[in-house]
């Protein structure tokens, strides 16, 4: 069959990693298209996230904005702006905060564990991949309470506004509305009445440098919630595939229940939810030899150099106790992902509770793959269990 990347096709989506496989061997940096070039192995996606000036962000579309104004955000611009406004949300956003969160998201984790236990039976992903992340990032913008289910419903719709398809676009416009609203009238709550929560720290930093505006603000609440809810439901639903497809793995974590956050790791590496990106070339350039002219759409396809044997030997193996050190999966260089400790620290603690609380975790019928263009998990997972013997718990 001639090569082709046609992410659209049921080929592809059954399995992309055959498709990345021929890519590396045959052309790792595969014209597809009138401005489109495709690369595939490790060091040439390293070489392409390592070089932002090169390889811009600048056309990787904002948050989804209703009037189109296309506000910038950490994800859609480049060194000077992007290093300025990393800064402002990094301060807001530390790793000290996120490990901080520990207690809360487990109990988060046993409370939804709890629903489901006595029925020995559970569909991961709409049960706990789905509840957990929502919840966390509802708590750590400070949305109230009483307005988490309307949370929830514009979260839906702010992620389903990044759908190719218009229609739904069309459909769900009310809520986006009403969750741009509710964040705007939050920032000006927090600006007379700041709290301890993340938009009042973006308030503070506003303040103090007087250059991150309200509809700025607005644009990183809705970004964290695309680039955060989703990868972090696929990234527990893809584990748990894996895990179930190799059992002896699941007996390993087990024995060990340390080796969880590797297998986390090897979980990122193996199926990542973020399969590919898009970055814009600022100039005439060169990748592994090939030329690619100024103005063209570079993809690196971060699931690919996960998979590539020169980096990761037999890389196809899910191993769980492999050395995963510098996997793509969060992406490389500036743009790293600002979520990653949170990513991390939400699997781990779901699957240490899931491992403690059930016994004999396997596969039930009617899993189901997501249907989408360029994240990779499960739309649905059902599981049985057995409750773990009472010590255990
Ligand atoms: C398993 C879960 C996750 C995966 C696989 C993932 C993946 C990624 C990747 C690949 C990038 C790099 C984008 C690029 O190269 O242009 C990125 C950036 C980003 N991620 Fe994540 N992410 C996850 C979870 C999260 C969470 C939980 C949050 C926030 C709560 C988050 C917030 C962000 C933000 C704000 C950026 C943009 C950073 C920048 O451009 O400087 N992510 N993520």
């Amino acid at each position: 069959m001639p090569l082709d990347f046609n992410p659209f096709t049921q080929e592809f989506k059954d399995d992309p990693y055959a498709v990345y496989t021929r890519l590396r061997a045959e052309a790792p940096v595969f014209h597809t298209g009138l401005n489109l070039w495709v690369v595939s192995r490790y060091d040439d996606v390293s070489h392409v996230l390592k070089n932002p000036q090169v390889f811009s962000s600048a056309g990787m579309g904002g948050s989804p904005n209703l009037d189109g104004r296309g506000t910038r955000t950490i994800i859609n611009t480049d060194p000077p702006d992007h290093t300025y406004l990393r800064n402002l949300v990094n301060r807001a956003f530390t790793p000290r905060m996120v490990a901080e969160m520990e207690p809360r998201i487990r109990e988060i984790t046993r409370g939804l564990i709890d629903r489901v236990a006595a029925s020995g039976r559970m569909d991961l992903v709409a049960d706990l991949a789905v509840p957990l992340p929502v919840t966390i990032i509802a708590e750590i913008l400070g949305v109230e309470p009483d307005r988490r289910d309307d949370f929830k419903r514009w979260s839906t719709a702010v992620i389903s506004a990044t759908a190719a398809d218009p229609s739904a676009r069309e459909a769900l416009s009310g809520d986006l509305l009403a969750f741009r609203q509710y964040f705007e009238e939050a920032v000006e709550r927090r600006r007379r009445a700041p709290r301890d929560d993340l938009i009042s720290a973006l308030v503070r930093a506003e303040e103090a440098d007087g250059r991150l505006t309200t509809e700025e603000i607005v644009a990183f609440a809705m970004l964290l919630l695309i680039a955060g809810n989703e990868t972090t439901t696929n990234l527990i639903g893809n584990a748990m595939k894996a895990l179930c497809d190799h059992p002896e793995q699941m007996e390993r974590l087990r024995e060990d229940p340390a080796r969880i956050p590797n297998m986390v790791e090897e979980a990122l590496r193996w199926d990542s939810p973020v399969q590919f990106l898009f970055r814009t070339t600022t100039q005439d350039t060169e990748v592994a030899g090939t030329a690619i002219p100024a103005g063209n759409t570079v993809i690196p396809i971060y699931a690919s150099g996960n998979r590539d044997d020169a980096k990761f030997p037999d890389a196809a193996r899910f191993d769980i106790e492999r050395n995963t050190q510098g996997h793509l999966a969060f992406g490389m260089g500036v743009h790293f992902c600002l979520g990653a400790p949170l990513a991390r620290l939400e699997a781990k603690v779901a699957f240490e509770e899931l491992l403690r609380r059930f016994d004999g975790i396997t596969l039930e019928p009617r899993a189901k793959r997501l249907d989408s263009l360029f994240l990779r998990g499960m739309e649905r997972l059902p599981l049985a269990f057995e409750p773990a013997p009472v010590s255990a718990r």
